[in-house]
């Protein structure tokens, strides 16, 4: 996706200039040609050689440059992208005004390349009715803009105003220089373990940390899809992901009826709980009365449900958790619940399954082929989830035409 793509990187004079160092090596190993750009405040927080070093050519910072007399042109002329982590409300406003005050600001005026904004400044700098109309204003002119993340800021201070993370600024570059099939298509993920209570305090939850899940988002949404990620966990969000949290499998469920009849593709990689109290009780449950009785009912199957009013053209993915029988067992789950393709993990074994960072896969297809993956990040299990959704739309379009 980002393989050979010019990307002019924009560096401001803000704190968080630090972190334009790692958005300049992912692009890098993704493939990017990356022109890094820095304006004089830049350089307050980072040194040039720190960027030269790690960029595609060194950092360019002057309109003044002898050699080549008319860089601010060429720059935003060759490139397929400019991003500016971080944006200060300076470059915002002289943006926004169309003023050409240094190289960078001239590079944008003078490109017709897609442009990625990251602010980051202080709380107060950042809700400034000056600076959102200056958001609103370029956001009105097609700019996109990666909302900064509210957490811890320099001085001290907490609010909104850090600038994003730097996988969620690349993914938001790969989502804009996205093509292909995923390009507009409507995704929907659920992710995380549900919570079911018992009391006002108490819940019956599983070991579902939501990284499998969060980590299809993430791959779809860079891959230019609008996805919906039905989530009962707080992880960063992806670029370009929208969230609907949710607590219990019946709030799962329902969000899952509303969404899921206009998406392309529906991927149910949560833990729902199998059962649930049948009531919980109010207040939180007395130690002193005693070991409760808890009486418990089965939850709604999500997918089986999903699967029972699919619209055609629709591609339903379920996981499967399993400990034994890992084919036979998810073999049964694929045809019982209607499903298109399966992702079966073998939870007990190690790396594999809940909360890890890696996993390790089979895939079960409805039309009986199979394949599976080693042990790997959960971000390529995503990759080759999405890329066999793609080889089962080419057979179903092949067997149609
Ligand atoms: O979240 P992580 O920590 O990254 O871990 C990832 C994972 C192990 C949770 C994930 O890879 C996974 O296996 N998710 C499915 C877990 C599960 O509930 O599997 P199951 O075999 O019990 O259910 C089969 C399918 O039916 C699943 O897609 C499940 O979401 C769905 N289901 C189950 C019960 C229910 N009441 N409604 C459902 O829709």
């Amino acid at each position: 996706m980002l393989a050979g793509k010019r990307i002019v990187l924009g560096v401001t004079g803000g704190i968080a200039a630090y972190k334009a160092v790692e958005v300049c090596r992912r692009l890098v190993d993704a493939g990017a040609h990356v022109v890094p750009v820095m304006t004089a405040g830049a350089e307050h927080f980072i040194g040039r050689t720190t960027l030269s070093a790690l960029a595609s050519e060194p950092v360019q910072t002057s309109l003044w440059n002898e050699a080549s007399p008319i860089p601010h042109t060429r720059l935003g002329q060759t490139a397929d992208l400019i991003v500016v982590a971080p944006a200060t409300a300076r470059l915002l406003a002289a943006y926004a005004a169309g003023l050409s005050t240094d190289l960078l600001t001239n590079t944008l005026l003078a490109t017709r390349a897609p442009v990625v904004v990251c602010p980051a400044m202080h709380t107060e700098m950042w809700e400034h009715p000056a600076v959102q109309a200056n958001i609103a204003t370029l956001r009105s002119r097609g700019v996109h803009v990666v909302e900064p993340e509210s957490g811890r800021l320099a001085g001290g201070d907490v609010g909104a105003g850090r600038l994003a993370a730097p996988d969620v600024i690349v993914g938001a570059i790969e989502a804009v220089l996205a093509d292909g099939p995923w390009v507009g298509q409507h995704v929907v993920v659920s992710a995380g373990g549900t919570r079911e209570p018992i009391d006002a305090v108490r819940v019956i939850a599983n070991r579902s940390s939501g990284k499998q899940g969060y980590a299809i988002a993430a791959e779809a949404a860079a891959r230019g899809a609008k996805v919906t990620l039905v989530s009962t966990v707080d992880l960063p969000v992806p670029a370009g992901v929208q969230v609907r949290p949710v607590e219990t499998a019946a709030q799962m469920q329902a969000a899952l009826q509303e969404l899921a009849p206009t998406a392309q593709l529906v991927v149910m990689a949560a833990a729902v709980a199998d059962f649930r109290p049948v009531q919980a009780a109010a207040g939180k449950l007395k130690k002193d009365l005693g070991v409760p009785q808890i009486v418990l009912e089965p939850t709604p199957d999500i997918l089986a449900g999903l699967g029972a009013v699919k619209p055609q053209g629709q591609i339903l993915v379920g996981f499967a958790a399993e400990t034994d029988d890992l084919v036979a067992n998810a073999q049964s789950k694929l045809q019982r619940k209607r499903l298109d393709l399966i992702v079966a993990n073998d939870v007990g074994a190690p790396g594999v399954g809940f909360q890890h960072d890696t996993n390790a896969v089979t895939l079960l297809r409805a039309d009986g082929q199979s394949s599976s993956v080693e042990l790997t990040d959960k971000r390529s299990i995503a990759k080759v989830v999405l890329d066999t959704v793609n080889e089962i739309r080419g057979a179903t379009h092949n067997t149609a035409t």
